[in-house]
This record gives C-alpha cells, structure tokens and sequence, in this order.
C-alpha cells in the first residue's frame, strides 16, 4: 500500500497512544490512597468480574537508548531485594481487599525487564496469587523477556513457574542497529528460543521496533521476513515513540539520525505486506497473529478488548490491580498509578503508605467515550449498535459523550480513511494506519495545542 506523502504530513501530529482513556497524563495528583482502596473494594462488585494482575519488574541491565519504559539500570543489583521485598508487601497489603470468589484470568509481568532478576523471585511473586486466588480454565501467565538475557535453563524455570506466554523483545534482528541503540542481541538464536518455548505448547510473542537509527525499508523488510520464518504465534510492530523531552536519552537518537516520517510509513507498510503474504492476520494496527489465534477469533466476533496488558477479548478481560513502581491499576471506578521513582516506592511502601501518586476517578462520561475509542482502536469500527449492546448504554447517550464532528469525518473520508454513515464508522486500510488520529477526532478533550505525546506516524 502506497500512501500519498502530503496525507502522511498532514496527519503526522502528536497525538495520544490511547492505551487508556483518558491517557495517563491526564491522571491528577489529587489522587488519594483512600480512594484506591475503596475503589478496590468497590470494585469486587462491579464488571468484568474477572481479574488481571500486573507485576512492574523495572531492572535492566542496561538502558536502551529510544526506550520509552520506565526501566532503571540493575548496577550491581543492590536494589534487587529492597524491591522485591517491597513488592512482595504491596502485593499482600492490597489483594486483602480483593473477593477471593473472582477468578483470576490473567498475570503479566512487565518491565523493564523481569528476566534481569533470578527466575526463583518471579516464582515466588507467583506463588502468592496462586495460593489466595482460584484462576479460569487457561488462564494467561504472560512476562516480558530480553532474549540477550535468556538461556534454556532460564526459559524451564520460568515455565516451571507457570508462565505460559513469552513476549520476546527483539526490536531489530540486524546487529549494527542494536549497536546504535545500545542495545544487547539475543545470546541463543531466536528461532532456537521460540521453539523451545513453544514445544510445550506455550504461546510466544516477538516485539519490534521501526523508525531506529539504522533502519531501512530494506533491512527492515530482511528483519520481518526472518520473523515470519521463525512462525511466533503473535508479532508486534511498534512505531519508534520518540518523546525526548520524558525520555532525555532518547536525544541521543536524534545524533545518530532516525528515519524520517515517510521512511517509517514504508517500513510499517513493508513489514504489512510481508506479515499478511505470511498467512499472519492483522489485530488492531500494528499486531499480527496466527489465523488460529483466539484474538483473531476475537476480532471476527467483533469481541476484541484491550487493557494496559494488551489486546484479549471481552470474556477473558479483567479490572487490572497492578504492583510496583510506575504501575497503574485500571479499575471499574478509575485509574491508580504508583510513584515513577523506585527508591520513593520503596521508602513509602516499607513506611506503610500506599505508593499511589496519581490517578483518575472515571465519570460516566469519560467510560463511555473510553468504550468507543477501544472499540474503534480494537476492531477498527465503531458499530454504535453493537456497542450499545455490548456495554448496555443507548446509541443515543454514546453519540451524546463522543466528539462526532461531521466535517472532521468527511476530511478522514475524503482522505479515504474511513467511511461511515448513522449506524457506524468503518476504518479502511489505510486508515488504520492513522488510528490514533481517528481516535483523537472523537475524545471531546483532545487538543492539538500544546499537547506533549508522540507522533502519530
Ligand atoms: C518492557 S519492554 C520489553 C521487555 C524487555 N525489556 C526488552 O526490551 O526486550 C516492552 C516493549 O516496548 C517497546 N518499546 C520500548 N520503548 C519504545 C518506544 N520508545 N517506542 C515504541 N516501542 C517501544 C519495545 O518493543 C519493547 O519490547
Ligand atoms: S527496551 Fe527493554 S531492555 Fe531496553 S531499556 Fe527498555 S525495558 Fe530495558
């Protein structure tokens, strides 16, 4: 697919990521610990019933430079145990006020990387959910791994520890752009490593990253034709998020020279190209899967969900109690986020004190806005029956809270991004690349001016 370079321009704007609504810097300091613990215990009674828990490991061994996480360097592992430990206490403190009669669908560890610690301390962090809670039949035990730090010994305990989904961090296959960007190859082959994970059945996931100094649409294209190969059972294409004024050491990117906007187009579209020809089915924007995948399932059932976790469908998603630093739990009464600062979440938690620092309490208004940018970023169409259906409020109400500017909708028309009519919005091809920008026309509280996100190519 070819897209015009005055479209790309016109569109490539900061704009929100949307891995929540309202996006995290909305979220207010004004925030209380009593009001998290009340929204915990509140929410015990409210939908999804179900439970997903989140684990922030922030140790890495070293820091790459376009990583946008909050990651923080290991160093000679001094702050391991205080972290744990402190953790470990969190965790204890808050699932207390959790009804043991929900069931727990989901676990994912993120980072960060939860590989740069002994796999002996994920386990035991597992053994605490495992013993208070009962889980779904296949429950998801997901964590995020750097394959530059991972061996098979490694890989068995963490199986052993009950992971059953691995998302690999390979970013680039190509070694000269790892180098620029400081960033360790994988030690075993990566092909060795999917295998190996995946002969007990154990779904894997590989991560990549394009707009990197280095990049082309032709060593790119070699990278993405070697993944296909490697046949994971998901792949991930992330658009380089360059946001140096969070990140300072992203500006070390801009030395080195990045690929411009319609450089990164072509590499999205490259990878696309060879992603679909491979029999990988798209999810979303920029996630691909096997055809036998339940999120494919999902998406054909027009029941495709996200969370801060990722992509899952509506029966298997849960309100997320998430632990650590930088965490953010996303609960049916609001967002809960932990201090940014691991020594500051250490000291709180070991002085008793809730880490939160910030936070949103949701309206009525803002969930159902909320519902329709996941449901026009998930299953790339905003059907306001169905959605009316789905979470039991009027097409009328729901077109009352969201920003449907007819002008604007023509303009994306015009640009044959969508189409769209009373019933629904349909994103074409080639609007999906420009999603975000879709989403932001419809959340009555974004602004162009002055915003600070990344841009949307
Ligand atoms: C926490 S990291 C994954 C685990 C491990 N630390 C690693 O690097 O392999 C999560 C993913 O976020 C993506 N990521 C990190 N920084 C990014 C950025 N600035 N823009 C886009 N994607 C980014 C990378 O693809 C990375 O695999
Ligand atoms: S990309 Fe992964 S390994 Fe690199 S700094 Fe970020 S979290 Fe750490």
């Amino acid at each position: 697919m070819e897209i015009d370079k005055k479209i790309i321009k016109k569109y490539n704007k900061p704009v929100p990521r949307y891995t929540s609504y309202p996006p995290a810097n909305h979220f207010s300091d004004d925030i209380t610990k009593k009001e998290y613990l009340e929204n915990i215990q509140n929410s015990n009674y409210k939908n999804p019933k179900l439970i997903a828990f989140y684990v922030h490991i922030p140790f890495c061994h070293k820091i790459c430079f376009y990583c946008g996480c909050n990651a923080c360097n290991i160093g000679k592992g001094l702050k391991v145990k205080p972290y744990i430990d402190a953790l470990k206490k969190e965790i204890k403190s808050v699932i207390k006020h959790i009804d043991k009669k929900r069931l727990v669908s989901q676990i994912h560890y993120g980072g960060g990387t939860p590989n740069a610690i002994d796999a002996e301390i994920l386990a035991e962090i597992n053994q605490l959910f495992f013993d208070e809670f009962q889980f779904i039949d296949k429950p998801e035990i997901a964590i995020e791994v750097h394959p530059g730090y991972l061996d098979f010994k490694y890989i068995d305990k963490l199986k052993k520890a009950g992971f059953n989904r691995f998302s690999v961090g390979i970013q680039d296959f190509n070694t000269e752009v790892l180098k620029k960007v400081n960033r360790k190859p994988s030690i075993i082959p990566v092909h060795e490593i999917v295998d190996f994970i995946r002969k007990d059945n154990i779904s894997v996931n590989l991560d990549f990253i394009y707009g990197l100094p280095g990049q082309n649409v032709e060593n790119f294209s070699e990278t993405i034709e070697k993944a296909a190969k490697i046949r994971p059972d998901r792949l991930v294409t992330f658009s380089y998020a360059h946001v140096p004024w969070i990140k300072k050491h992203q500006q070390i990117l801009e030395k080195l020279g990045m690929p411009n906007a319609d450089e990164k187009t072509e590499m999205f579209f490259a990878a696309n190209k060879i992603l679909k020809k491979e029999g990988y089915k798209p999810i979303g924007f920029d996630h691909y899967v096997l055809e036998n995948d339940e999120l494919y399932t999902a998406l054909k059932n027009n029941m495709l969900h996200r969370n801060f976790q990722g992509y899952c469908s509506r029966q298997t998603t849960g309100q997320v109690y998430a632990f650590g630093v930088s965490a953010i739990s996303q609960i049916s009464g609001g967002y809960f986020q932990n201090t940014k600062e691991t020594n500051d979440y250490i000291q709180k938690i070991n002085n008793d004190i809730l880490p939160i620092e910030k936070g949103m309490l949701l309206s009525k208004n803002q969930r159902i806005t909320g519902e329709a940018i996941t449901e026009l970023m998930c299953n790339l169409k905003l059907d306001f029956n169905l959605l009316s259906n789905k979470i039991n409020i009027s097409v009328d109400e729901i077109k009352q809270n969201i920003s449907l500017n007819i002008k604007e909708l023509n303009e994306f028309k015009n640009d044959e991004l969508l189409t769209f009519s009373q019933e629904k919005i349909e994103i074409t091809e080639k609007g999906a690349f420009f999603i975000r920008n879709i989403a932001a026309s419809l959340d009555p509280n974004y602004s162009f001016e002055n915003n600070k996100y990344s841009k949307s190519v």
